[in-house]
């Protein structure tokens, strides 16, 4: 049997830590893409770009997702607020409605991790 060297069995078991965590973060974004494409595209758009089916009747028109400036801005606590509580919680138009009643913390948590794929950020 091969003998390691303490210092790099260690790294080893940190290497393998480090993917656990990596692909753990890979299926949250999947799930949070689910969701997005079941609760959030008639307005965000099917392409996240704020241009969902609802937009015409609207007087407030809905984030564009894939805008880096502007989801840069926001932290990931306010983009779970503002998924949880709603716009207003943030400050935001009552048309962005609030998902806390619907979605569990676990899937909220997915979609801002999915909102940061979409806007590269
Ligand atoms: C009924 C239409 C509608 C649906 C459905 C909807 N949104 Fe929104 N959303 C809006 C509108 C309108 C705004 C912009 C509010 C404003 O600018 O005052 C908004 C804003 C947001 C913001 C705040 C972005 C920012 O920085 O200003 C986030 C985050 C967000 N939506 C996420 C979601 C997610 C995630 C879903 C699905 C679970 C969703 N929205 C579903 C209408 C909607």
């Amino acid at each position: 049997m091969m003998v390691l060297p303490k210092s790099l069995g260690t790294i080893a078991i940190g290497l393998a830590a480090l993917l656990s965590v990596l692909s753990f973060s890979a299926q949250a974004a999947e799930r949070g893409e689910d969701l997005y494409k079941n609760y959030c595209w008639q307005c965000h758009g099917m392409n996240a770009d704020g241009m969902g089916v609802n937009i015409p009747d609207m007087s407030v028109q809905p984030r564009d997702h894939t805008d880096t400036k502007k989801m840069k801005a926001r932290t990931d606590e306010e983009l779970y607020k503002a998924i949880k509580d709603g716009g207003q919680a943030i400050d935001k138009s009552i048309l962005m409605p609030a998902w806390g009643e619907v979605l569990s913390e676990e899937d909220i948590q997915n979609l801002v991790r999915y909102l940061r794929e979409l806007c590269r950020c």
